[in-house]
């Protein structure tokens, strides 16, 4: 039996009709990725308001990783909402958030004391993050790195790097922000990456701070493991361990942002394991909380505890709600079979995905570490192309399936699925996802002329 089932066209009337009620009582600014309604949603399966069932290969932009509607994060929610919703943790104290942060810190990589701090979002944990290494180091600047997405708040944006849409209007962003290219050399063409060796990242960063600002004064580095919204972009394996023991050596205190990366979406909990890295600081959010707002800075105690008490809080964090899902979610992760499971996905989305490489000549890289998958789609000069990245998504969910864009180009698609998909229905995803490319190749290789 089919999951998708398609009764309408899509989005159907209702859909429609909810999409005009929020042209009219929501900001443009806000993006729909799909025109479409949700009415119910369960493992890897969205129904919308006119009954169509969709694969849902965006799981929230990868928060849902155990899966909608997980069913031990409900029960975990069901209990806590017979016991209390919420009391601000900064007021009184309960036993989840202290639970959560005994177990973020020995869950996340580093053989050394923790402690973990909880806010809302990914963005909010971010901007905790530099503000507690700035209080550690007492010195003011920031390195981040090109294409790099690091939330929406002032600082978030400061420290992101595509223009357009997410700071294109909302200068002057924050002083004291250097970026740095992304294990790739600066000066090469697009689309003819060159990646940086051990030797290239000393070299770039003794020229960062004689030339740019100097290693005394850059209180931390925040990098994303692999690139999220910059396009699942996985860097040279030496380029994080680099940049860690350069960090470590000028006393810089270095954050991996694992809010898309993390919580088992690499196949492993945290992407950072790959590369043999242990941050001083690591950011999570998104799938951590199983579907509710919750994110986290865990890192080395002597850098946490620097803000003095009260220097860091808020009304919400670490709400009970998102505590006791959290608490669940890690429970789903416990015995390894997810990890495992984003392994297989990812395995079998790379082993299609190299041969619509070789038949489709737009499709450059097929990339990515786990189920954290993505195909980039180039020009014939192999410089970014976003007409199939576009087409591609709106022809899937056309025919059932929904899947999101990446990259600074818009050349991307991206795989952020519940893991909890099953074996035919991510094989019934991803026929779709290759009569798409066939569709969509085919209508714009007949338009080649007009190619960019
Ligand atoms: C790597 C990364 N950091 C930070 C954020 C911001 O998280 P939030 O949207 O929860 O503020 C995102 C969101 O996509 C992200 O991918």
């Amino acid at each position: 039996m089919p999951t998708i089932e398609l009764h309408t066209e899509i989005p159907g009337p209702a859909s429609r009709a909810l999409m005009e009620r929020r042209l009219h009582a929501v900001p443009r600014g806000v993006y729909a990725a799909a025109p479409v309604f949700v009415r119910r949603a369960e493992g890897a399966v969205l129904e919308d308001v006119d009954g169509n069932r969709y694969i849902d290969l965006a799981g929230g932009i990868g928060t849902v990783n155990v899966g909608h509607r997980n069913p031990r994060v409900l029960a975990a929610l069901r209990a806590q909402l017979d016991a209390f919703l919420h009391l601000c943790f900064s007021v009184t104290g309960y036993e989840s958030y202290v639970e959560l942060a005994e177990r973020l810190n020995a869950l996340t990589p580093g053989h050394f004391a923790k402690k973990t701090f909880l806010v809302n979002s990914g963005a909010e944990a971010v901007e905790n993050a530099v503000k507690i290494a700035r209080a550690h180091t007492g010195r003011p600047a920031v390195l981040c790195v090109e294409d790099a997405f690091h939330g929406r708040t002032m600082l978030g944006l400061s420290l992101t790097s595509k223009t357009h849409p997410y700071k294109q209007g909302f200068g002057p962003f924050l002083p004291d922000i250097y970026r740095i290219p992304y294990g790739e050399a600066a000066n090469t063409r697009l689309g003819d990456r060159v990646p940086m060796s051990h030797e290239d990242v000393e070299q770039l960063l003794d020229h960062t701070f004689r030339r740019v600002v100097a290693a005394e004064s850059v209180a931390a580095m925040i990098v994303e493991p692999i690139l999220g919204e910059g396009g699942f972009v996985v860097p040279p394996a030496g380029f994080l361990p680099a940049l860690a023991t350069i960090c470590r050596r000028h006393g810089i205190v270095f954050i991996a942002d694992e809010v898309q990366t993390g919580f088992g979406r690499t196949g492993e909990l945290f992407a950072c394991s790959h590369f043999g890295i242990e941050p001083d600081l690591i950011v999570t959010a998104k799938s951590l909380g199983g579907g509710l707002p919750l994110a986290a800075v865990t890192g080395r105690t002597e850098i946490m505890d620097a803000p003095v008490p009260g220097g860091i809080g808020g009304t919400f964090g670490g709400n009970p709600a998102s505590c006791a899902a959290a608490l669940a979610v890690i429970e789903e992760f416990a015995d390894g079979a997810l990890l495992a499971r984003a392994r297989t996905l990812g395995e079998r989305f790379q082993h299609r995905a190299y041969v619509w490489q070789r038949q489709h000549a737009f499709i450059g890289e097929v990339r990515g570490l786990g189920a954290m998958q993505a195909l980039e789609f180039v020009d014939r000069d192999g410089a970014p192309y976003s007409a199939p990245a576009k087409k591609l998504a709106h022809y899937c969910l056309r025919h059932g399936v929904l899947i999101l864009t990446a990259g600074t180009y818009d050349n991307v698609i991206r795989l952020l699925m519940p893991l909890v998909i099953s074996d035919e229905q991510f094989a019934e995803a991803l026929e779709i996802v290759e009569k798409g490319l066939n569709t969509v190749m085919a209508e714009l290789g007949e338009l080649a002329d007009t190619m960019p």
